[in-house]
C-alpha cells in the first residue's frame, strides 16, 4: 500500500439500538470482509456510542457517507463498492 494513502475509515454505530437491530451482525462481516480481503493495513476501523440516529438504525459510516437501516445482506455490496 502507498503510505502516502489515506486509510479508508468505517466508523458503526454500537449503541444498543444499532447494536441490537443489525451491527452486531454487521460488525462480525465487516471484520470478516476485511480479514478474507486481507485489507486490515488500509483499514481504520472503529466503533462508536450512540449519537441519535436510532431510527434510521443500524447506522454505518465509511469515508464520511452514512449509511443507515443497513442489513446483513446489504454490507458486503457496500464494502465492495466502497473499499475495493
Ligand atoms: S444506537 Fe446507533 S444512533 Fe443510536
Amino acid at each position: 500500500m502507498d503510505k502516502t494513502q489515506e486509510k479508508a475509515k468505517i466508523r458503526i454505530c454500537l449503541g444498543s439500538s444499532c447494536y441490537t437491530r443489525g451491527n452486531a451482525e454487521n460488525l462480525k462481516i465487516i471484520q470478516a470482509f476485511v480479514e478474507d480481503k486481507q485489507i486490515n493495513a488500509s483499514i481504520d476501523f472503529r466503533g462508536h456510542l450512540c449519537n441519535e440516529n436510532c431510527n434510521k438504525g443500524p447506522v454505518i459510516n465509511i469515508n464520511g457517507v452514512s449509511y443507515e437501516e443497513v442489513q446483513a445482506f446489504q454490507i458486503e455490496k457496500i464494502l465492495e463498492e466502497t473499499l475495493i
